[in-house]
């Protein structure tokens, strides 16, 4: 048994989405992508190798089994092919991610499980090439390797050795916060991965696709300016641009619930008697961009919405990273 390797990363917001791919197999992305890695919700990863007839996989202290275990077992097998290894592996992932609070948890966990990995196996890898293996796992995760504002490239190559993330802004660039309204603690009902496909049987996927290169220089710009109104209304332009696309699908995709939809109106009034909040919401759950000064407002005014389960408030937050 090599000695247990054990890393933490947290989860990100995307302000410019990510929602198509080119290569599904590859886990290659239809266009860029722009997040904010956010403090305090994060997944625990520790990996030993070795022993043992298959691998074991144990998810916030529960043996995995089906899709989730096999999807761990795959991307183990990307890491093992990388160290020229062939042992099994030990994994277990604890989250500090509430259940259900609509901010993917895979990308934290296949960001830090990348990290721990690898380390494991006895490989170093550099930042890019870490976000190329988290991305395998799950595209969101490429971009949970770093802190702060990152930028996930959609790449050329048909090997995907260049769709990485890189970092555009460290955490304490821009103190910003992000106000989270929980509209349903249930699982989504489409997963992202799902839903993806169905995106792009849409007849506005062709337009999503071409017109995220102007929200990615949009969202660059605004973010290189600290400019809290422009960020906004770009990322807001993006979800709701997203939401659209799954509308028009065969089978249509709706994420909201009357809540979520609640809430989009709560922030539009607030905006309206001067607050700048922006809703950047990828369904059910809401995702509020602020200043820290209304931060406590915002939450306020969401927890009032009727049908808001709880509300929490997250900073920017740093990269994946080993445990002592
Ligand atoms: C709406 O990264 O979870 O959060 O690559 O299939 O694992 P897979 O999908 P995933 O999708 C995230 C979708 C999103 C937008 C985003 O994070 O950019």
């Amino acid at each position: 048994m090599t000695a247990a390797a054990t890393a933490r990363a947290n989860v990100n917001l995307a302000l410019v989405k990510y929602w198509g791919k080119r290569d599904a197999a590859l886990n290659l992305p239809a266009t860029g992508s722009i997040s904010l890695t956010l403090d305090g919700l994060s997944v625990e990863a520790s990996v030993a190798f070795g022993g043992g007839e298959a691998d074991r996989i144990e998810i916030d202290g529960a043996e995995a089994a089906g899709d989730e275990a096999l999807r761990v077992a795959r991307f183990l097998d990307l890491v093992r092919a990388e160290a020229g290894r062939r042992e099994r592996a030990l994994v277990t992932t604890r989250s500090t991610v509430p259940r259900g609070v609509g901010l993917a948890s895979s990308a934290a966990a296949f960001a830090a499980l990348a990290l721990a990995a690898s380390r494991a196996a006895g490989i170093v890898l550099d930042p890019p090439a870490l976000s190329a293996l988290a991305r395998r796992g799950s595209g969101s995760a490429a971009r949970s390797i770093f802190g702060g504002f990152v930028e996930w490239r959609r790449g050329e190559r048909p090997d995907g050795r260049d769709s990485v993330a890189e970092p555009l802004a460290p955490p304490d660039f821009w103190d910003v916060r992000v106000v989270v309204a929980v509209t349903s603690s249930a699982p989504k009902a489409v997963s992202s991965r799902a839903g993806m496909e169905r995106a792009a049987t849409s007849p506005f996927y062709p337009a999503w696709v071409a017109g995220a290169e102007a929200d990615l220089a949009e969202a660059r710009a605004a973010i290189r300016a600290r400019d809290l109104d422009a960020l906004g209304l770009v990322a807001e332009h993006s979800a709701l641009e997203m939401h659209a696309v799954g509308l028009a699908a065969r089978p249509p995709l709706v994420y909201w619930r009357a809540a979520t939809v609640g809430c989009l109106e709560r922030v539009w009034q607030l905006r309206a008697e001067g607050t700048p909040a922006f809703a950047i919401d990828a369904g059910p759950q809401v995702k509020v961009l602020c200043a820290p000064a209304d931060a406590g407002p915002v939450a306020e005014a969401l927890r009032a919405v009727p049908g808001v389960e709880r509300v929490l408030t997250c900073a920017p937050g740093g990269g994946a990273e080993l445990a002592a």
